[in-house]
C-alpha cells in the first residue's frame, strides 16, 4: 500500500515535471504579456523551429505573408494560401495571430496606385480599392485574428517638422487617408483590435510625430486601441530612458502599448562594416544579452501598459538583418543562434522575468 501510494505520487508529479522542462518564454512572462515571433514562409518545413515556436511563443506575426504583394498580387487576385498555413497552425497550438499589415507604402504594388494605363487613380478609387483589400482580407481572417496592424510606417522621418512621410497614399488620398483606413478595417472586423505600428518610435523627434498624429487620430474618433513600437534596435541604442519616455507617452494617450518587431543588431544602424563575418566575439554576445536583460526589466516594470513583445524572428539564422541595411552581412540580433541554441540573450530575458 504504502509503495502503491509513493508510485502514485510520483505518477501525479510527472506530468509537473516535464511541464518545468517544457516551460518557455510565454509562461515565464505569462503574467505580463503576450510573447511573439514573426514567422517566415517555409516554417513547415522547419521541425525545429515549429518546436521553438510551440514552446515559447503564444502570439505569431506573417512576416511577409499578409502583405499587399503577397497576399493580393493582383487586382483580381487573391493569394491567402501561405498566410492560411500560419493562421492555422497558430490555431492548431493555441498562439494568437497578429495581422501584418493593410495600408503601407512598402511591399505593395506598383498597380495599387495606378489604372492600367499608368495614370494615378483618382482619390475616390483608391479609397475604394483600399477599402476593398481590406474588407476582403481581413473578413477571410474574420474571428482568427487577435490584432490588426492597419497603417504600418506613415510618419516621416528626419528633425523637420512635417509628420506624414511622402506615399501614393498621401498623395492621392490626402492626410486622411489613415483615417479612412482604420474606419474600414473596423467595419469589416469590429472585434479585432487596430493599430498604429513604425520604427524608432523611441526616438525624441519621432516620438514628438507620433503623438501629434495618434492624439489627431483619437481626437477624431478613429478606432485604434494601440500602438506597436516595432523596436528595430541595436546592442547600442536607443538609451532605457528614452524607451521609457516612449512606452508612458504612448500609455498616456489611453493606447495599448506593444513591442512588435523586437530584434537588437550588433551593428549601429549607420555602421556598414563587416567585422564579425568568422566569428562573433563572446563579449558582443555579453553586451547584447545585458541590453536584452535592461530592456526586458523595463518591459516587466511597465508589464500594465504593454501588452505584447514581439521579437521579428526567432533564430540568427532567419533574421531579415541578414541582409538589412548591408546585404550578405552576418548578424545575430536575437535570442537563438544559428543552430537554434538559446545565446547568453536567453538566459539574460529568462533572468529579467524572475526580477
Ligand atoms: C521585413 C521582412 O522581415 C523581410 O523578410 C522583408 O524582405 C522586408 O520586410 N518593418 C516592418 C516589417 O514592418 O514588415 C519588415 O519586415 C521590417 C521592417
Amino acid at each position: 500500500m504504502k509503495r502503491f501510494r509513493k508510485l502514485l505520487i510520483v505518477g501525479l508529479m510527472l506530468p509537473l515535471i516535464s511541464d518545468a522542462q517544457e516551460k518557455g518564454l510565454k509562461d515565464y512572462y505569462r503574467d505580463d504579456f503576450l510573447v511573439g515571433a514573426a514567422v517566415g514562409y517555409f516554417f513547415q518545413q522547419d521541425e525545429p523551429l515549429m518546436a521553438l515556436l510551440k514552446q515559447h511563443f503564444n502570439v505569431v506575426t506573417p512576416e511577409n505573408q499578409m502583405k499587399w504583394e503577397a497576399i493580393h498580387p493582383q487586382p483580381d487576385r487573391y493569394a491567402f494560401e501561405a498566410a492560411d498555413a500560419l493562421v492555422d497552425f497558430a490555431q492548431q497550438n493555441g498562439m494568437k495571430v497578429i495581422g501584418h499589415c493593410l495600408t503601407w507604402h512598402s511591399q505593395t504594388p506598383k498597380w495599387v496606385f495606378e489604372h492600367p494605363d499608368g495614370t494615378p487613380l483618382t482619390r475616390d478609387e483608391l479609397l475604394a480599392r483600399m477599402q476593398e483589400h481590406i474588407t476582403t482580407v481581413m473578413t477571410h481572417y474574420k474571428g482568427k485574428i487577435h490584432g490588426w496592424d492597419v497603417v504600418n510606417e506613415a510618419i516621416k522621418d528626419g528633425d523637420d517638422d512635417v509628420v506624414l512621410r511622402d506615399s501614393p497614399y498621401l498623395r492621392i488620398i490626402g492626410e486622411d487617408y489613415l483615417d479612412h483606413s482604420f474606419r474600414f478595417a473596423k467595419a469589416a472586423d469590429p472585434s479585432a483590435e487596430l493599430y498604429y505600428n513604425d520604427y524608432s518610435m523611441a526616438d525624441p523627434k519621432k516620438r514628438e510625430k507620433a503623438l501629434i498624429l495618434l492624439k489627431g487620430l483619437i481626437d477624431r474618433g478613429v478606432p485604434i486601441d494601440g500602438v506597436g513600437m516595432q523596436a528595430h534596435w541595436s546592442i547600442y541604442d536607443p538609451s532605457i530612458e528614452e524607451i521609457e519616455k516612449s512606452i508612458l507617452a504612448y500609455h498616456n494617450l489611453g493606447l495599448k502599448v506593444m513591442i512588435t518587431e523586437l530584434d537588437l543588431s550588433l551593428y549601429k544602424f549607420d555602421d556598414r562594416s563587416k567585422p564579425y563575418e568568422e566569428a562573433i566575439p563572446d563579449s558582443v554576445l555579453q553586451l547584447q544579452a545585458e541590453r536584452y536583460r535592461q530592456i526586458f526589466e523595463l518591459f516587466k516594470k511597465h508589464s500594465d501598459k504593454i501588452t505584447r513583445v514581439t521579437f521579428w524572428g526567432v533564430s540568427d539564422r532567419h533574421s531579415w538583418l541578414n541582409n538589412f541595411p548591408v546585404r550578405n552581412r552576418r548578424n545575430a540580433p536575437l535570442l537563438f543562434d544559428r543552430e537554434y541554441k538559446p545565446k547568453p540573450a536567453f538566459e539574460a530575458v529568462i533572468k529579467a522575468a524572475q526580477q
